[in-house]
């Protein structure tokens, strides 16, 4: 050794030079791993109690870890746990101050385990602990939706493709479109948090250990399905992580197809929606201007969870076994994916119950856009005519609409004869709004009653 020995730092003894101080601050990650400090305990807390059990740790020395890991807990509640980049990272920090604490037990903590094993673990467990607030978000939003699709389950609008009026739909029918994309969600939700629920421990630095340690008890304490089957695999594999990611680009996919529509519908272009002035800003230049912040900002973040999903996989790709500090940085995205979605989620779990719809604007809308085209080509077809037939027929009638500016059930009996003798006073049934979702009865339709029962089977779901 010489006197140069960085003698705080650790393995301090196989150098033979401090670490270069910029080195030191490029290679910390305490200033954002910190946030794992209480999995980084818990996981301690449940790794001490196992090495008690197998005699490895006395009662004493147990004792003494816990009560050390209390006070470093409240230390840390308080704001006043000292966090030094000298000691690189969360565990590191956690140690030292223990040892300093406790002493010798706290220099025994880490028999049979590695930083490897532990921040895995400690990431499984900061992730699982995530998806449950995610989860609740996304069960708010998902109750608001079912509640303003009851009050809308016979509110009618266009439904559009190309966003052109393609057919008359309800309200409450699109918007149970938006729960089945979020009930996709949650399910993936669950997928993941399974994958998730296996511990590393165990795993040590990469081969795992010669201590005979108990991994099944220390697997029970965390509440996790069970340990590991590969040492190797247990400190390398970040497939969790991107999995997690992929789950969050999806439902971000979806909040911002959302956002886009709450965008465009509350536009004085379409005004089918009125956004409550709470989750609006104004413009500093224009006055008359009120802006979806929330739905804008909502889209514009899908971006970066995206770009995490993307930074991780490449974070992954041409790793070799096992362990490399390349895995250091898959915290940042990773709790910025989590933030990013419990935000979103619950400004649009707060925004949507108070969403006001212009029931009249939707009605007009609809009915401007020949939206009941297709139903008079279907009534064509029951009066006996082939589809195709009936489709040209319906496009001369939407011709003279247009011609004459006026809708499908606003030409009179004898101008609709004129393109088709079968055609008899029954067609108006047909080429009203009403008529036309009442209509669409099938499992999966916009009628009314076929979207009360959708809702009452989505209610069952999401409390079952
Ligand atoms: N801070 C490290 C990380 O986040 C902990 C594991 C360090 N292990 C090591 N062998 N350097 O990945």
């Amino acid at each position: 050794m010489t006197s140069t020995v960085n003698t705080e730092k650790l393995s301090s003894a196989r150098f033979a030079e401090a670490t270069d101080a910029f080195v030191e601050i490029f290679t910390a990650s305490v200033d954002f791993d910190r946030r794992m400090a209480a999995q980084d305990i818990q996981g301690s807390l449940a790794h001490a109690e196992m090495l008690c059990k197998i005699g490895i740790l006395t009662t004493e020395e147990h004792e003494a870890i816990k009560t050390g890991m209390r006070q470093i807990e409240a230390e840390i509640q308080a704001g006043t746990f000292e966090w030094s980049i000298k000691q690189e990272d969360v565990h590191m920090n956690i140690e030292a101050r223990l040892t300093d604490l406790i002493g010798i037990a706290g220099k025994k903590l880490h028999t049979g385990r590695s930083r490897n094993d532990q921040v895995a673990t400690d990431i499984r467990l900061y992730l699982r602990s995530e998806i449950e607030t995610i989860t609740a978000q996304l069960h708010r939003l998902q109750v608001g939706i079912l509640d303003l699709a009851e009050q809308h389950a016979d509110t009618i609008m266009p439904g559009f493709t190309h966003l052109q009026v393609a057919q008359p739909v309800t309200f409450g029918h699109h918007l149970m479109a938006w729960f089945e994309m979020l009930s996709r969600d949650r399910e993936r939700l669950q997928d993941c948090a399974k994958r998730l629920n296996v511990m590393p421990l165990g795993a040590a630095a990469l081969a795992g250990t010669s201590y005979p340690l108990d991994r099944q008890l220390t697997a029970q304490l965390l509440g996790f399905s069970r340990p590991s089957a590969n040492s190797l695999d247990s400190v390398s594999d970040r497939d969790f992580a991107i999995e997690f990611c992929a789950v969050g680009s999806l439902i971000m996919m979806h909040l911002s197809r959302f956002s886009e529509e709450l965008i465009l519908w509350s536009s004085a272009q379409f005004h089918f929606i009125d956004i409550p002035d709470a989750f609006c800003t104004g413009s500093s230049i224009m006055p008359q201007k009120k802006n979806p912040d929330v739905p804008e900002l909502v889209r514009g973040k899908s971006g970066r969870v995206t770009g995490h999903l993307v930074a991780l996989l490449m974070l992954m790709k041409s790793q070799p076994l096992a362990y490399n500090k390349d895995n250091q940085e898959d915290k940042e995205p990773l709790f910025d994916t989590a933030d990013t979605l419990i935000n979103c989620l619950r400004a649009f779990a707060d925004m949507l119950p108070r969403i006001q719809p212009n029931k009249a604007a939707m009605y007009e809308s609809a009915k401007r856009g020949f939206a009941t085209a297709t139903d008079l080509a279907d009534y064509l077809v029951r009066k006996g005519m082939a589809f195709r037939d009936a489709h040209e027929v319906v496009g001369q009638a939407v011709r003279l609409g247009l011609n004459t500016q006026r809708d499908l059930s606003e030409l009179t009996l004898a101008e609709l004869q004129e393109f088709s003798s079968t055609i008899s006073e029954d067609v108006f049934k047909v080429l009203s709004l009403e008529g036309s979702v009442a209509a669409r009865s099938l499992i999966g339709g916009t009628a009314p009653d076929t979207v009360k029962l959708a809702i009452q089977n989505a209610r069952a779901q999401i409390n079952g």
